[in-house]
């Protein structure tokens, strides 16, 4: 368990942008280098050794205009040996350097040789690299609508550890669509990257050894089924606090936490008004009371704090009625609303945002019903599976470019898994609960209610899609622009490690007709 750590005594950081190193007509050149530092997470708490992008936690914001190609050599200089307890029984990682990285473009339409394929790992000053190793400067056309991306590290068996250790930052693209649009910007724009962590009394992070009921016959250190932490760092502090004009603010929001989701609210029972999710700009502008946001899942929203002159207002987790009191993941958040406005609030709060053409209109050249489901071991530990099949058995989801498929996932376990799919933005179709206890005796799918259309807040673009528990979820995906070697996963980063990622290879068709 952590220290007793005072909430909102540190002011929210944001993120510094990363200066190109060059800019070309080729576009921007960054270079991004993996480190150890100390940084400090909260005012009493001593500083933390992490691991950084640039040496910091999260990393520095990469922002670029839509189009405009950019160019990152991601360098690893990190110590020979891990911060945190890395389980080497899982994919036989006794035979390859404890500190491998591979740098991940989360959402990002990336070619595959830059996309940061697991297997294409890399050690300090690329001296050893993984057998999917491609190049050393990755390549990010940007062409995909203004978003907010993120960074994040992606190595084989060892994720969940090295972006716990800190490799994780945001990458925002813009464009004049959405600056025309009038939305809260400049100082008003304010990017929020949520995780929970635990610290030891010494400042430093905790991660299990093993599992709780660990019996001695584990491998140890042992994979923990899932993390979660009991303190919540926002941008890099611990609780932090943020002082806010009595004004129209947009946040863009990051749960970059391992297993735990969120269920956002503010204490002042202000709404919400979303108007982004992962691939950008909804159709029109949602009103909620609570967001429940998953791993990895990005929403972009407005608070308006106008009628707030002067009060304190919390941004919440809404953790149940059957939560424990003294669990303080409740809190997120405060803002110290002011009494005055520096200048006057021009922003604009659209109704309408944007058009989402639908995938339905594709014809559908594949249909594929992929479980999600447990498993346990040889030494009888936990172990969760897409359809069934772990991460080195033969590759089965093998579209064509330029295919649309829907994708049927079938949770029979029992908690929400955050589906992610490289490569390209997708839409959610609808929902379906089915009798899980049926299931389990037969193996037959008996539903017990109608199929649910997407929420509100999911009828645009999205890379990952929560898929509860008990339900079928259709997703609608068209595979395009690149072939490659590609991964989908579930984004709870203790499941994605051991072992629900499977490879996603897409193809190229001869008889391919050219549409655009
Ligand atoms: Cu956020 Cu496969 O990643
Ligand atoms: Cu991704
Ligand atoms: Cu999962």
């Amino acid at each position: 368990m952590s220290p007793k750590l005072r909430k909102f005594v540190d002011r929210l950081p944001i993120m510094e942008p990363l200066k190109p190193l060059q800019k070309s007509n080729r576009g921007l050149y960054y270079e991004m280098r993996m480190v150890e530092h100390r940084q400090k997470l909260h005012r009493d708490l001593p500083p933390t050794r992490l691991w950084g992008y640039n040496g910091q936690f999260p990393g520095p914001t990469i922002e670029v205009n839509r189009g405009e190609q950019a160019e990152v050599k991601w360098i690893n200089n990190l110590p020979a040996k891990h911060l945190l307890p890395v389980d080497s029984s899982i994919h036989d990682l006794r035979d390859v350097p404890e500190v491998r990285t591979v740098t991940h473009l989360h959402g990002g339409e990336t070619p595959w040789d830059s996309d940061g394929y697991p297997e294409a790992w890399f050690t300090n000053n690329f001296a050893e690299t993984g057998p999917f190793f491609q190049r050393e400067v990755y390549q990010y056309p940007n062409k995909q609508r203004a978003t907010t991306l993120w960074y994040h590290d992606h190595a084989m068996g060892i994720t969940r550890l090295n972006m716990y250790a800190g490799l994780a930052g945001l990458y925002i693209i813009r464009d004049n669509r959405e600056k025309a649009l009038g939305l809260p910007q400049g100082d008003y724009e304010i990017p929020l990257v949520i995780q929970d962590r635990t610290f030891n009394n010494d400042g430093s992070l905790f991660y299990p050894r093993q599992p709780d009921d660990a019996d001695p016959e584990l491998p140890d250190p042992s994979i923990t089924p899932f993390f979660l932490g009991d303190t919540i760092v926002v941008n890099g502090k611990v609780w932090p606090y943020l002082e806010v004009e009595p004004r129209k603010y947009r946040f863009r929001i990051l749960n970059a936490s391992n297993t735990r989701s969120y269920q956002l609210y503010v204490d002042s029972e202000q709404s919400f008004y979303q108007i982004g999710s992962d691939g950008g700009l909804l159709p029109k502008t949602v009103r909620l009371q609570t967001i429940a946001i998953e791993p990895s899942e990005r929403m972009d929203v407005i608070l308006d704090f106008t009628n707030q002159k002067g009060n304190i207002v919390h941004l919440k987790n809404d953790l149940g009625p059957n939560a424990d009191p003294a669990d303080a993941t409740s809190d997120i958040m405060q803002f110290r609303v002011r009494e005055r406005l520096t200048k006057e609030d021009t922003s604009r709060l659209p109704r309408y945002l944007s058009r989402v053409h639908s995938l339905a209109e594709y014809p559908v050249t594949a249909v594929r019903y992929l479980t999600l489901n447990g498993s346990t071991d040889n030494y009888g530990r936990p172990l969760l599976l897409l359809d069934n099949k772990k991460w080195d058995d033969p590759i089965t989801e093998k579209p064509r470019l330029d295919a649309t498929e829907i994708w049927s996932f079938i949770n029979v376990t029992n908690f929400t898994h955050p589906i992610h799919l490289h490569l390209i933005q997708f839409q959610i179709l609808d929902r379906q609960p089915f009798d899980l206890d049926h299931y389990n005796e037969t193996g037959h799918i008996k539903y017990t209610g109608p199929v649910v259309p997407p929420k509100p807040n999911e009828r645009g673009w999205k890379d990952t899609a929560a898929v509860p528990s008990a339900e079928i979820t259709r997703i609608i995906v068209r595979f395009t622009p690149f072939t490659g070697r590609y991964v989908w996963h579930c984004h709870i980063l203790e499941h994605e490690d051991y072992d629900m990622m499977r490879p996603l290879l897409v193809t190229d068709s001869s008889k391919r007709k050219r549409i655009n």
